[in-house]
């Protein structure tokens, strides 16, 4: 079975051809535009130009993946159909409703953020279910458990920022620039993650919600201080972070007794916060099986849409080509 995967869902333009025979899948396209440099000018995503973006983009992608103009060959087309922005959505969403209405091909939906969990799907080994998903992203900061393929209940979620947000907010207070993930992982390698004792918020809420605006308050004071170092408040400020995430995380898996760890989305590219979060699991819970996006995958991506549209498929998931709309505030759980 081939399908084809759309993602337009914010910045980023994707199309992707993955093969799947007997629950092996096999990546035979992965195009990627990044408008990134672009939304960098305003300082962060403006819906409006994302959206033109992908105009721009999509024909020419499609018809560089090589697909036959008759869709011969594809046998399903999965789209991201929220959340996300809508004017962004809408393209990607409009382009897959004409495809599969001409091509009569079937047409599944799927959740960005479930597109997210399923980037881990694409490798040999996979999660053992109930699996308990770290999903930190720029809009979204959640633990879910799934007890099983497209089973979801959101344990815990961010009060306030998103983990990505805040990497992205600091960064700019560090007047780095955007998207200021990387750059404050980047910055925080040559600084001393112990240097400020910026506060862990909410590690003992007696919840699994999360919260960063006060995080990202106490650097903006840190920084007008002036005592520090960029690379000294990157370091302290990561190390808050992904202290919170981790021990979180530890606490959900506990309670949920989860046989998987899944860790996903662009936050899940961040190298301390990947390996401290399999180390403490091998420490504490040595028979749970961690799962991280390859590194290619863990931005917004077509591959694991459809990764997630295959096993939406398989369970009989399809939508009306003529009916589907994009929904900007789509939940998973
Ligand atoms: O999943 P994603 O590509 O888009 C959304 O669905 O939001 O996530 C983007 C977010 C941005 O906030 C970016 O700063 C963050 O992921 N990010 C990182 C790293 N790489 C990307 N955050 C921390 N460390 C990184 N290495
Ligand atoms: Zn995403």
């Amino acid at each position: 079975m081939m399908i084809l995967g759309i993602e337009s869902s914010c910045d980023e333009t994707a199309i992707a051809l993955l093969q799947e025979q007997d629950g092996v899948f096999e990546v035979k396209k992965n195009l990627l535009t990044s408008q990134v440099a672009i939304h960098a000018l305003y300082g962060g995503v403006v819906p409006e130009v994302a959206a033109r973006e992908h105009v721009d983009i999509l024909f020419p992608m499609l018809k560089a993946s090589g697909i036959s103009p008759d869709g011969e060959g594809i046998d399903v087309i999965a789209v991201t159909a929220g959340p996300g922005l809508v004017p962004a959505l809408r393209v990607g969403v409009e382009l897959a409703k004409v495809l599969a209405w001409l091509w009569h091909k079937p047409l599944v939906a799927v959740n960005h953020l479930e597109g997210h969990i399923y980037s881990v799907w694409g490798g040999e080994k996979k999660p053992m279910f109930p699996a308990l998903c770290l999903l930190v992203s720029g809009g979204h900061t959640e633990l879910i458990l799934m007890k099983d393929h497209g089973q979801y209940e959101l344990i815990g979620m961010t009060r306030d920022d998103a983990a990505g947000e805040a990497f992205d907010k600091v960064a700019k207070l560090l007047e780095l620039p955007y998207p200021g993930g990387p750059e404050i992982s980047k910055a925080a390698e040559k600084g001393n993650p112990t240097a400020v004792d910026f506060p862990r918020p909410m590690l003992n809420s007696g919840d699994f919600d999360f919260s960063f605006s006060g995080l990202k308050t106490a650097v903006r004071n840190e920084v007008a201080l002036q005592q520090h170092s960029v690379e000294d408040i990157a370091a302290s400020f990561q190390e808050a972070v992904v202290d919170t995430l981790v021990t979180k995380t530890m606490k959900a898996m506990a309670y949920t007794g989860a046989q998987s760890l899944i860790l996903s989305g662009g936050v899940s590219a961040n190298k301390t916060l990947r390996s401290r979060l399999e180390s403490t699991l091998q420490k504490h819970i040595p028979e749970v099986g961690f799962f991280a996006p390859d590194l290619t995958l863990t931005g917004d991506n077509a591959v694991m849409i459809a990764l997630a549209g295959a096993y939406r498929f398989h369970a009989g998931e399809t939508v009306d080509p003529l009916t589907l709309v994009a929904n900007p505030n789509q939940r998973l759980a």
